[in-house]
């Protein structure tokens, strides 16, 4: 029998996609394939729903429960889109997959190791669990700067620095499309706190932009080469980020030349006309108010040339990126996960990236000798913290601890602080089995003291539970938990505090404790973590990622915006036409510890700032110009213990103005004794202005100097740049 024509020239059109070269650039397939995409399938991949069991037909039945399902075209060969979150692994969806993951320390703690390598190592380990699960895009990269510590979701973030953040989170992208799993870097841009999440309006200069939040997704793409990029709830200058000609057309695609797709936020999109803009897919469309990536697009594209070019481009992309990720030669497929390695990668990032903060009379590490410990407080007993929200990451069997936090509103299910069941009591009674232990959950502070006074050593375990969708309203350790600490403190001077915080805390009872550690939310094996490091067994080597302020006074908003406005409310939708305008040129580009030098403030701790076991002495700084810029020094390690350093090279002041940021880093283990040259080469934009339309060094003397912290610098030295101006 005959083929009828049209049946014909489909079945050619399938064959020839099929047959076409892998090897064949990703651009160039791209193209073939989005030629031969009949009317009907252009919108296909343009838009997608949120992958829950929601509406009476439940989910297509190639869906994995997740975060997104955009269905594939057979035909074509284009495998459908199967989106689970995010950065710090696979995540728990409420259990609703009945399956767990291997969880990663928070993105602060992993930002705190300052070591791409183990950044792209954890991106690898959750890329292949998310394969594992029948995913091939990770909603992971969240690189929003820390303008704002109560942002709730601080911890799933890489801390204050484009530097160090850009850097980091381009390894762990790296690390999870190595898996042959697209990942998403998010949220651009401006993203930076939850309050109002929906409708709050970042007011920034474009210099300002440039130089800090956008820089960071700058240096992340060029790092990572994301497949895609998930633009933002909220509004930058006025405009919504996913409606943002600026922001995507010319920032992104064209000054970066991004090649990838940008895919909204769930419930980000707010007009077909978002497309024109350069959104290429919306996103969990059945929380906006209307899918306009599907029949309406079509609709416009027939009526409209500039919306029809707009789609075979937003095709284009898409398709670009599941060619160049390998998603279609490398289909994802249910395997099993081995955790036990898994977990060992999850320890490696919390034992890296736990900070010593204070460290009176050596009261750490804790020797096999003590008689009597006191465990207090944080569920020490139970767990480990986690952050709440999309990110939430649990194990096989769900939380070992879970507290609702939700209230009664329709999020109230997603709002719960949980535990991981990775629990400190027992990885401390694992490593001195010779002393006798006593647990209080220090609920009540006069049995919590009579603990501390009977022991040797009192360990208080202190928490911070930080979510998506709301803020913390202030610094402080919630729960009367600074009172408690106070008065272990008193009753016992060799009180160490290991604190599990999504970011920054006021510390009132420092003075008065023998040591603290900061754990951050230390993931899996996080309790593991804190015992290797409390015992020595790993020498604390990680460095702050972001400034704890003394007091919120010296925040550039001593207030957090919306705090009297605003309901606290995890959709952050807010009343209708409600708005919020945040000021971001009060600090500018000047973020975290460059508002603290700016203003001559001295924080509580700075960024860079991290005790060892062991003492590190920094030789002379020489920086060498030329075709590039390089930074040289050596680093020693002058104790007794072997231990991690992390070198840190600081411009202070470029032509007699004050001008400090971070412009080269590297992490380096050494023997006792043992001496390194470190020679790092340091990136123009750190040293430029972003001047009309461009980056531009003025001409003169450029002062630079190693750091212990960005507040502890070593001798200066003066170099000589020429003027220099390039385009993005
Ligand atoms: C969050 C994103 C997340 C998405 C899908 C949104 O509410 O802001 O970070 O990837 O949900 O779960």
């Amino acid at each position: 029998m005959s083929q009828p024509p049209i049946a014909a020239a489909l079945l050619i059109a399938s064959l020839a996609a099929a047959a076409q070269p892998r090897q064949m650039d990703p651009d160039a397939r791209a193209a073939t394939t989005e030629r031969q995409m009949m009317p009907a399938e252009r919108t296909v991949l343009l838009h997608g729903i949120m992958a829950l069991p929601l509406g009476p037909g439940g989910l297509p039945a190639d869906a994995v429960p997740g975060a997104g399902f955009i269905p594939g075209i057979a035909r074509l060969g284009v495998p459908a889109l199967k989106e689970t979150d995010a950065s710090l692994g696979v995540s728990w969806v409420s259990g609703i997959r009945g399956d767990g993951a291997t969880a990663l320390p928070s993105g602060m703690g992993m930002a705190a190791t300052w070591d791409p390598e183990l950044l792209h190592a954890g991106g690898a380990m959750i890329g292949s669990e998310a394969r594992a699960k029948g995913f091939n895009v990770m909603l992971a990269g969240g690189v929003n700067l820390m303008r704002e510590p109560r942002n709730g979701r601080t911890f799933e973030y890489l801390g204050e620095d484009p530097w160090l953040a850009g850097t980091l989170a381009g390894a762990s992208v790296a690390g999870i499309q190595s898996q042959h799993v697209v990942s998403t870097l998010k949220h651009y841009a401006l993203n930076d706190q939850e309050t109002g999440r929906q409708f709050h309006d970042a007011r920034i200069g474009e210099a300002a932009a440039r130089e800090s939040d956008l820089l960071a997704f700058q240096l992340a793409i060029e790092r990572g080469q994301p497949g895609s990029i998930m633009c933002a709830y909220n509004r930058v200058n006025g405009v919504h980020a996913c409606g943002s000609d600026f922001l995507l057309n010319q920032v992104l695609k064209k000054d970066w030349g991004y090649k990838g797709w940008v895919m909204s936020d769930w419930g980000a999109v707010h007009g077909v006309d978002f497309a024109l803009r350069g959104l290429d897919q919306q996103s969990g469309e059945q929380i906006d108010d209307e899918v306009y990536f599907g029949e309406r697009l079509q609709a416009a594209a027939a009526a409209d040339p500039a919306y029809a070019q707009r789609v075979a481009d937003m095709n284009r992309r898409i398709l670009r990126s599941i060619y160049a990720v390998g998603l279609d030669a490398q289909p994802a497929r249910s395997e099993a996960i081995d955790f036990a390695a898994h977990g060992a990668v999850a320890e490696r990032l919390a034992r890296a990236g736990i900070v010593l903060l204070r460290n009176q009379r050596n009261a750490l590490p804790l020797t096999d000798s003590l008689k009597r410990i006191a465990v207090i407080g944080g569920y020490a007993d139970s767990g480990v913290l986690s952050g709440g929200g999309s990110s939430q990451v649990q194990g096989e069997g769900g939380p070992a601890v879970s507290r609702p936090r939700g209230g009664d509103g329709v999020f109230a299910a997603m709002l719960a602080e949980n535990y991981h069941p990775s629990v400190p009591l027992a990885a401390i009674r694992a490593r001195a089995p010779g002393a006798e232990l006593s647990f209080r959950t220090g609920r009540y502070i006069s049995d919590a003291v009579v603990a501390a006074k009977q022991a040797d050593v009192a360990i208080v375990f202190a928490t911070q539970w930080m979510t998506e969708g709301l803020d913390v309203p202030d610094l402080s350790l919630p729960d009367g938990q600074d009172a408690l600490i106070e008065a272990v403190a008193a009753a016992n001077p060799r009180t160490i505090v290991v604190l599990e915080t999504g970011g920054p805390v006021l510390m009132p009872w420092l003075e008065r404790t023998g040591a603290v550690l900061e754990a951050w939310y230390p993931g899996a094996r996080g309790a593991e973590a804190i015992a290797a490091v409390l015992f020595g067994d790993e020498n604390p080597s990680g460095r702050l990622p972001a400034t704890f302020p003394a007091a919120l006074e010296q925040l550039p908003r001593p207030r957090l915006p919306g705090a009297d406005t605003v309901e606290p409310d995890f959709s952050g939708k807010g009343r209708p036409g409600q708005t919020l305008q945040i000021d971001y040129d009060i600090e500018g580009a000047d973020v975290g510890y460059r508002w603290f030098a700016r203003t001559g403030r001295r924080p509580l701790f700075p960024f860079g700032f991290g005790l060892s076991y062991t003492s590190f002495a920094t030789g002379p700084l020489q920086v060498k110009t030329g075709r590039s810029i390089t930074a040289e020094c050596s680093v020693r390690n002058t104790g007794q213990r072997a231990g991690a350093d992390v070198v840190q090279v600081y411009l202070v002041s470029a032509n007699g103005a004050a001008r400090q940021r971070l412009v080269g880093f590297q992490r380096v283990q050494l023997a006792p004794g043992e001496s390194r040259s470190v020679s790092l080469v340091i990136d123009p934009r750190l040293i430029a202005s972003w001047s009309g339309d461009g980056w531009r060094i003025a001409a003169g003397s450029y002062r630079f100097a190693t750091g212990r912290s960005a507040a502890e610098l070593g001798a200066p030295i003066d170099v000589r740049l020429p003027a220099r101006q390039w385009r993005p």
